[in-house]
């Protein structure tokens, strides 16, 4: 439980640092990728929606703007963004949407309150990715769904090089789950997988002797899998996203 904490403040203090930054922005921010990812919900009109991970809500506030008859919910474990949030919706006249901050495993929300889970790119900083998947479905009316948009790591990468690299930057990165990992957690917990597509993502990171060790050590095959291509002090490195929708199953 130590370690869990240390992991979820790690993550709190690099991501209250940057979630505002238009570099972060750019980064992460994905127009074609947002709309294809909000084409994989579909609740009702009155539907409840939680964004887990939220971050600068990005999905969530689009959701709220396109959505005015459902109402949005916004977790995530960094305290400044969620606060910036909840007086960027103020200003926008956002009644739709709310943002709460927690501790990084339990959700603090009732069970059976929710039609769908959304959760971008953030799963893989949970530190008990199990607990979180149940704690998607507690939150859960019995016919919710999840859209979950996740990178993966390359299947050429059998020594978890992706995990290393990620993990030289101290922002709580605990793992890339393969998609096969991913399915059993969600069937564990009752959901089927009902759709999915894949995007990748592009981003830099500033070489040190710690990245130069890791990567002169993995092999080209790796590398390539990760269009590795490094440019004076930046490396620029490729994952590829799965983008699911999860149901959760008739019972009996
Ligand atoms: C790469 S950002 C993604 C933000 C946003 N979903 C988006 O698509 O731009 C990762 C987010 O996960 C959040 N995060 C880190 N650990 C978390 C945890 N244990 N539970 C929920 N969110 C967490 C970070 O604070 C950050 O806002």
């Amino acid at each position: 439980m130590k370690h869990t904490k240390q992991q979820v403040d790690a993550a709190r203090e690099s991501f209250d640092a940057i979630l505002h930054t238009p570099s972060y922005r750019e980064i992460h921010g994905d127009d074609d990728h947002l709309e294809a990812l909000i084409g994989l919900i579909d609740v009702g009109d009155k539907a409840r929606l939680l964004d887990l991970g939220t971050g600068d809500g990005y999905v969530a506030f689009e959701m709220a703007r396109r959505w005015p008859s459902r109402s949005i919910v916004g977790v995530d474990i960094a305290n400044e963004a969620v606060a910036r949030n909840n007086t960027k919706a103020a200003e926008l006249g956002s009644s739709n949407a709310a943002f709460h901050a927690y501790e990084g495993v339990w959700l603090p929300l009732q069970n059976r309150d929710f039609d769908g889970v959304t959760c971008r790119y953030a799963f893989h900083h949970c530190p008990e990715p199990r607990v979180t998947v149940s704690e998607m479905s507690r939150v859960l009316k019995p016919h919710g769904i999840v859209v979950l948009s996740d990178p993966i790591p390359s299947p050429l990468d059998e020594e978890g090089f992706i995990d290393e690299f990620q993990r030289l930057k101290p922002d709580g990165h605990m793992r890339f789950h393969p998609q096969q990992v991913l399915i059993g957690m969600f069937d564990a917990e009752g959901f089927d997988l009902v759709d999915s597509f894949e995007s990748s993502v592009r981003f830099p990171r500033t070489v040190d002797a710690r990245y130069e060790a890791l990567l002169e050590g993995t092999p080209d095959s790796v590398r390539d899998a990760y269009e590795i291509e490094i440019d004076g002090d930046r490396v620029m490195i490729t994952v590829t996203v799965v983008n699911a929708l999860y149901a959760r199953r008739a019972s009996g």
